[in-house]
């Protein structure tokens, strides 16, 4: 299969043209950003959206300009979770002002240009043979466009979340040399911890990009009743030492978090003091102090 780089002949399309101009675009609008954080885990389900949701929460409140990309182009979730899903995007010479929520966090996501509740994303490719390798360049195109063609205006912080996948992270870190830094979220489950190794060493080793940290989410649950606190997986299931090191911060089940998400609310903003709030707060402040050491 070749590149689109290699084709002899693209029809009069200029497909190289195209993309180099939005690459540029792209370099040119991230200027106007500060610090570039993208959110990935490997494994599907792990809450990658609600943290990156409300670590945004966290960042605002902290004072912030903060901006969100729902990488998730075939699974976009951050648009309810964020409560802006009746958002009407508004189109300018300049680009797509992005859906505002109620504390002031920007996000763009494919959710938000989607006319219906049910349409799937149809990535149309020439064969089936051809529908994989295509689907992954949509996919990285739509991405582009996505941060290029957003008007963010001026930002501390623009938090990508990612689809499940370690092969998203080198698809990121092409399209933004200069990504500041992953955080990496897992469960305390043998599964996630495994695939969630191999996002820190491709992250790591393989493309030099700085890890913020990882957060581990559904740790524990706050039995609602006598206050005590009990592991959510089997207990046996603690923290791989590695990744125990990379730590920012345990995150319990919360079901109120969960529904939360649901209704489109702020949990950190609505439930100051629940334990899981107070630990995504912290979480925010260590991303803040990650750049900050790093200047
Ligand atoms: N700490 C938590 N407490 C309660 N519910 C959670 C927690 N973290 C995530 N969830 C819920 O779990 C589900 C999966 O989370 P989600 O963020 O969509 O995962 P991912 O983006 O990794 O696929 C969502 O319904 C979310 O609201
Ligand atoms: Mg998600």
């Amino acid at each position: 299969m070749k590149t689109y780089n290699e084709l002899p002949s693209d029809a009069g399309s200029n497909i190289i043209g195209q993309v180099t101009a939005q690459a540029n675009r792209l370099q040119q609008r991230l200027t106007s950003v500060k610090h570039t954080v993208a959110v990935m885990s490997g494994k599907g389900g792990v809450g990658k959206s609600a943290l990156t949701a409300n670590l945004a929460a966290a960042l605002t409140l902290n004072g912030n300009a903060v901006g969100v990309v729902d990488a998730d182009i075939n699974g976009p979730t951050l648009a309810k979770m964020m409560g802006v899903r009746d958002a009407t995007l508004e189109y300018t010479s300049i680009g797509v002002k992005p859906a505002i929520t109620a504390l002031g966090t920007k996000l763009i996501s494919m959710d938000l240009l989607l006319a219906e509740d049910e349409a799937p994303v149809l990535w149309n490719a020439h064969s089936q043979k051809d529908a994989f390798t295509w689907r992954a360049t949509m996919e990285v195109g739509a991405l582009r466009e996505f941060i290029a063609d957003t008007e963010w205006g001026e930002l501390d912080y623009l938090l990508l979340d990612l689809p499940p996948g370690t092969d998203r992270l080198p698809n990121v870190a092409e399209l933004i040399p200069n990504l500041g830094g992953v955080v990496v979220v897992t469960i305390p489950s043998e599964v996630s911890q495994l695939i969630v190794k191999k996002s820190v060493t491709m992250a790591r080793h393989i493309l030099k990009v700085p890890i913020i940290g990882v957060v581990e989410n559904m740790a524990f649950y706050v039995c609602q009743h006598c206050g005590e606190e009990e592991p959510l997986f089997s207990a046996d299931e603690t923290l791989d030492k590695t990744l125990q090191q990379l730590m920012l911060g345990s995150i319990p089940f919360d079901p109120q978090l969960s529904r939360a998400n649901d209704t489109g609310t702020p949990y950190v903003d609505k439930y100051p003091d629940a334990p899981a709030s107070r630990v995504l707060v912290q979480v925010g402040k260590k991303i803040q102090d990650f750049f900050i050491s790093t200047v």
